[in-house]
């Protein structure tokens, strides 16, 4: 039996209004993610200016050229920094808080931030900078575990995958406004600069306004807070009246975590049951942002440049646009392919397109047309991420785990891709530098090395309750050797909910 909610259907399933709107919600936090990710690129020169002006006032000379440089590297990079402290404190707040609230205690951090970032001009202080550039990375190391995990457990089975693409979507959809808002036409002037990191806050405003009406994950309220009325909760985000299945599922699942002991962080590394998982968690992190995509969204103008490329600003806003195209196509096929083929796919795509623009970059000197094919080239390797290595590591992790490990695990996770992303944004100038236009050929080697690890390593997990999921790691060494293979879906449709065969 339906309640009158049901709206929308996707792939054969029914999305709730409530469901909708819980997801939209939560994503607005994954929009600001990418929105500070990308808001930095286009205004550098007109920010460091005022960087020089605030200097001269202080010391009545010229900031000197060293010094610009490491405030402006520590600009960019403290970000990274702020998401590798707060992201590993993702497990504890979800915990503590639950997973809706501790979105909306987030917030904070984003008016904290945004404010020190948009005063920072009219308070002559590029400390002020700093700093809200440190807070809105917290927030967003917040955000990187939160969402997914939120989206993760409130989605029905069959969409897990579909909705935890959107994480990504709402990302790439706020790098492609950054960019474009960052146009010296638009926002990224002079004066108006403050205003552009100062927006940040606006959907933030509108997610504590939407919050409030969303409901808390159900699986959080009964498997971790012991709590009956998430049965109202579940009839609300399904649209059915008849849920007694779901609860079945999750009651099995509480029944197993109470027999397990609390899994912290050191526990994941320490239980041969979770080892397994963490280590395929870990590897697809590293896998997205060791794959170069950052070296691309951060560096995109100068690479272009390089490139031969004449008109390197639009050309970083079509990447922008690949970006979103190729997340919306992802969406769409996510639920028919599986997780573990789109990302084997992405990483084999992404390595041929890294290897095609060497060659482009290599030859640019003796054929200047080369300059097309290495811009096509970028956009192929910014096309096949979003395929798979852009949205499935956020929400993978969280499929893999239970939910008592749940918590620990996506601080984990979350804290290797924040600290990888900040090693690439630190340290891909220098590499760039001394190895040329050879620099793309390490990426293209760590792809492949990616690409093996996930053929033999990576299960699917599409369609699969998450009771099965770690029924398959706990259990059955056997299965996960077989669905290391890609043998698992068939397999595992014939394994029940505790994960013995029926
Ligand atoms: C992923 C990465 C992020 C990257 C973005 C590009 O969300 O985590 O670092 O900038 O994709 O689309």
């Amino acid at each position: 039996m339906l309640l009158r909610d049901t709206k929308l259907c996707f792939g054969g399933c029914r999305i709730t209004g409530t469901l909708a709107l819980s997801v939209f919600t939560a994503v607005l936090g994954s929009l600001q993610f990418g929105y500070n990710i990308g808001v930095i690129n286009a205004p550098q020169k007109i920010i460091e200016q005022d960087y020089n002006s605030t200097w001269r006032e202080r010391y009545s000379e010229p900031i000197p050229s060293q010094t610009l440089t490491s405030l402006w590297s520590l600009s960019v990079a403290i970000f990274s920094i702020g998401g590798m402290v707060s992201s590993f404190s993702v497990g504890i707040l979800s915990e503590y808080f639950g997973r809706r609230k501790a979105m909306l205690i987030n917030n904070v951090l984003a008016f904290i931030g945004g404010g020190l970032m948009g005063m920072s001009k009219i308070s002559r202080s590029f400390e002020m900078m700093i700093l809200g550039r440190f807070t809105i990375g917290a927030y967003c190391g917040l955000v990187s575990g939160l969402v997914p995990m939120y989206v993760g457990e409130i989605a029905p089975t069959t969409l897990r995958g579909a909705l935890g693409t959107l994480h990504q979507l709402a990302i790439v959809t706020g790098i492609l406004m950054a960019q474009i808002l960052g146009l010296e036409s638009l926002l990224g002037s002079e004066q108006l600069w403050p205003v552009l990191l100062g927006v940040t806050v606006l959907p933030t405003v509108l997610q504590m306004t939407l919050l409030p009406f969303c409901p808390e994950s159900p699986r959080f309220l009964y498997i971790i807070r012991c709590q009956e009325h998430h049965a109202k909760t579940l009839r609300r985000l399904t649209g059915r009246l008849e849920v007694s299945e779901d609860l079945a599922e999750m009651k099995e699942e509480k029944r197993k975590m109470d027999m397990e002991r609390k899994a912290s962080i050191a526990e994941l590394f320490r239980s041969p049951m979770y080892q397994q998982p963490i280590i395929i968690s870990i590897l697809l992190q590293l896998s997205q942002q060791l794959s170069g995509i950052n070296a691309i969204f951060y560096y995109s103008t100068d690479i272009f440049k390089k490139a031969g490329v004449e008109n390197p600003v639009y050309a970083t806003i079509g990447a922008g646009a690949v970006n979103c195209a190729f997340t919306i196509v992802s969406l769409f096929l996510v639920e028919r392919m599986g997780r573990r083929t789109l990302h084997m796919l992405g990483l084999a795509g992404m390595c041929i397109c890294a290897i095609i623009m060497t060659t482009a970059l290599t030859l640019l000197e003796t054929v200047p047309s080369m300059s097309y094919l290495s811009m096509m080239a970028i956009f192929g390797f910014v096309a096949f991420f979003e395929v798979g290595p852009g949205p499935i590591p956020w929400f993978f992790v969280a499929e893999l785990f239970s939910q008592g490990p749940r918590p620990a695990a996506m601080a984990v996770a979350g804290c290797s891709n924040w600290t990888a992303n900040f090693l690439i944004g630190m340290g891909f100038q220098y590499v760039a530098n001394l190895c040329g236009p050879y620099v793309f050929l390490i990426f293209a080697l760590l792809l492949l090395l990616f690409l093996v690890f996930t053929f033999f390593r990576v299960p699917e997990t599409r369609g699969k309750t998450f009771d099965q999921i770690s029924a398959t790691f706990h259990n059955h060494p056997q299965n996960m050797m077989d669905m290391d293979q890609g043998k698992h879906s068939t397999e595992l449709d014939y394994l029940g909910s505790d994960g013995t065969e029926n």
